[in-house]
This record gives C-alpha cells, structure tokens and sequence, in this order.
C-alpha cells in the first residue's frame, strides 16, 4: 500500500509546486474521499484514496494500467504527427507522462491494448524469453485449412514486408472457426506477423482482432474507442509473469 504526502504526490505527478500544492488545500481546492484536505502534509493511500483537485479526479497511483478496445484507425504509439494515436483516446484524467502502449497493433488491427507507465511489466510483456501467448481473431480471404494448421505449428517462415527482411517464427496454434474466422495464438510479436504468416500460406487477412494476453482477456463491455483501469486481480495476474 503506497503511502505518501498529499503534497509530495500531486508534485510528484506535475499538478504544481509544493508552495501551490499548499495553497490550493487552504483554498480547500483539494479533496480526499469527497472532504476537503486540512493539510497539504496528510497521508494518502495512492491506489486507494480518490483525490479530486478543483473538483476533477486526478490519478496519483504510482502506475497506472489501462485496457483499451483498440478501434482501427488509430496508431499504437505515444505520439504521431499526422495519426490520432491510442493515448489520444484517453480520457484526460487517465492521461500522464511517460504512458505508453504495451507492443503494437497495426493501424487496422483492432481489439486489447494494454497502456501503462510501469516499465519492468511491460518489459517482460514484451520479453521474447517469457513468450507470453497472444490470441486474436482473424477474418480471412479464404478459409483456413489443415495444412495452414501444421504449418503454423511447425514455425514458418515469413516472407520479407516493408524493410523487414525474411524471418523465422516461433511455432504458432491456429484454429479453424467458422466460415472464413481462424483464431491464432503467437508467443512472439513480429512485424505485421499474421498478415504475413496467412501470405505465406497464399491467404489474406481482411481484419484482425485481439482477444488476449497473457492471462488478460479483452473486457466484452467495452465498445471500440472505450478503456478501463485494470483491477487489482488483472494487475496481480499479468504480474505473475515478470
Ligand atoms: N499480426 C499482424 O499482422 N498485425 C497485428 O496488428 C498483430 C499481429
């Protein structure tokens, strides 16, 4: 349980100075659970005292997890000159410093995306020793068959794309859904990986959807665009892995 100074906290976080901090708790502009602070030295709880300052919540926990429903449209990056980005649809208060998105979706690509600060989790995320799985949907331009099956489980190989030479993959599970649906399961993330393992097999991907990592699934509840704070058991869970 992270325990701080009120005063400590929202500078650490880039809401002033220590000297404004103070004076916005005289000013009984900063409340704690809905009262007003009496001083800007008191402890508070970061992951569970709610802050509010000039009535707007503001997030004070040392990281901070998101799970975004990724729309296409939008690049998976910090920042972009000329795309809307995945932190531009945050809402304001989730929004802080140093957040960035755990891995990439391709523009198109829909479904999870973890956001956080916290280096080390996104780290071993990411990490191609860990091989965290990663599950998603495809729809596909014809439907996938048995060979496809034995060809991803082997690890194949994938055709050159875009200033990215040919690579090897780690061995892959695919499964046949219905119609022209394929689900797949990689423990590695490579550039445009299933576009282009489905090119190699003389298949196209028309969208693709991810449903998973690791042991966090994508929350049914939120439409495309929409985002929630991992809960403590989520952040416990993916945490078991670092
Ligand atoms: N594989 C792809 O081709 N694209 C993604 O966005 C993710 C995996």
């Amino acid at each position: 349980m992270p325990i701080r100074r009120l005063d400590q906290a929202l500078a650490l976080r880039g809401f002033g100075s220590r000297k404004e901090i103070h004076a916005l708790v005289r000013a009984g502009q900063v409340q704690i659970n809905g009262i007003p602070a009496h001083s800007a030295a008191q402890k508070i709880d970061l992951e569970r005292d709610r802050v509010t300052l000039r009535g707007e919540p503001v997030c004070l926990q040392e990281f901070i997890y998101i799970m975004l429903h990724k729309p296409p449209g939008v690049v998976s990056a910090a920042r972009d000159s000329n795309t809307p980005t995945v932190i531009d649809l945050l809402p304001a208060q989730l929004r802080r410093r140093g957040l960035f998105p755990v891995g990439r979706l391709d523009k198109d690509t829909t479904g999870l995306l973890l956001l956080t600060d916290d280096g080390a989790l996104a780290h071993a995320l990411l990490s191609p020793k860990k091989h965290v799985p990663k599950t998603y949907l495809a729809a596909l331009q014809t439907p996938a068959t048995e060979n496809d099956i034995r060809a991803f489980a082997a690890g194949m190989a994938l055709p050159p794309a875009e200033g990215h030479p040919p690579e090897d993959c780690l061995p892959a599970e695919l499964s046949i859904l219905e119609g022209y649906m394929a689900r797949v399961v990689l423990r590695e993330g490579k550039y445009h990986q299933i576009k282009r393992m489905f090119a190699a097999r003389g298949n196209g991907v028309l969208s693709l959807h991810r449903e998973s990592m690791g042991s966090l699934r994508l929350d049914e509840a939120l439409q495309p665009g929409e985002c929630r704070e991992l809960t403590a058991e989520e952040i416990a869970e993916l945490k078991t892995i670092e």
